[in-house]
């Protein structure tokens, strides 16, 4: 049998990538997202795709969405490369959607359902690792010593985007742009829904649950 495709939907802050991250090594699978690709690319210049800032850099910092023909060509390769995966940050709009049912076919839709007031507390109280990307949360997660990384020692650094006007803004983006993806997955009849407001170990409980029933 061939390795899952699973697509993990839900606002920023909803635990896509916390999430993601879990499933991919219980299924040993490819963990595509396109907010680290992004942020490992983010001065990479894209002028020539006529865009209107000159990098990727603008429009996360802005909250804004940075443009298709970037995102789109950044999965593809990511998906040409993998067997399984989850997709994490993908689709964002109608045309993404429409463009990813072009390149793959997916075998389970989850969506993390997370109330507004919890996603605002969950992305302003949010700390990464400057070296390994690994994800704190001051109160509900917090690391052993404070700005300091459990894995590797890291500084733990606020995203640029994660100040609680970004935050408005992305959420905002996310309504009027993503949440039409939901819909649109629920329409077709595949979409599952998960609470997400759960303990992480619950939430993937749920997750698990319903991608062992999909494949
Ligand atoms: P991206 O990186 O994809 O950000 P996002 O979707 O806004 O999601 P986040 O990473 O902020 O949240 P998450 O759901 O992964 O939550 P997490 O697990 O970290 O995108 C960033 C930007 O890149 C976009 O704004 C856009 O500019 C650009 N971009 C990306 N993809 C694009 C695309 N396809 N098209 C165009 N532009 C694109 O959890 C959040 C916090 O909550 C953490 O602190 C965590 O510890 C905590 N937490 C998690 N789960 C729980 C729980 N169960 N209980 C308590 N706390 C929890």
């Amino acid at each position: 049998m061939s390795e899952p495709h699973v697509l993990l939907l839900g606002a920023p802050g909803a635990g896509k990538g916390t999430q993601s991250k879990r499933l991919a090594e219980a299924f040993d699978i490819e963990h595509v997202t396109t907010g680290d690709a992004l942020r490992a690319n983010k001065d990479m210049d894209i002028s020539h795709m006529d865009t209107e800032y000159d990098t990727p850099r603008a429009y996360m910092e802005a909250g804004e969405l940075v443009p298709d023909a970037v995102v789109n060509e950044i999965v593809k390769t990511a998906l040409q490369e993998a067997d399984g995966y989850v997709l994490d940050g993908y689709p964002r709009n109608l045309d993404q959607a429409e463009y990813l049912s072009d390149i793959t076919s997916l075998d389970a839709v989850v969506f993390l359902d997370v109330s507004e007031a919890e996603l605002v507390d969950r992305l302003t109280g949010r700390r990464v690792c400057d070296d390994c990307g690994a994800n704190y949360h001051v109160e509900f997660s917090p690391p052993a010593t404070e700005g300091v990384c459990d894995e590797c020692g890291g500084d733990l650094i606020q995203r640029d985007d994660d100040s609680e006007d970004t935050v408005r803004e992305r959420l905002r983006v996310y309504e009027e742009n993503t949440a039409p993806v939901v819909e649109h997955y629920r329409d077709e009849g595949v979409l599952v829904e998960v609470d997400g407001e759960g303990t992480p170990d619950e939430v993937f409980a749920s997750i698990r649950e319903e991608v062992d029933a999909a494949t």
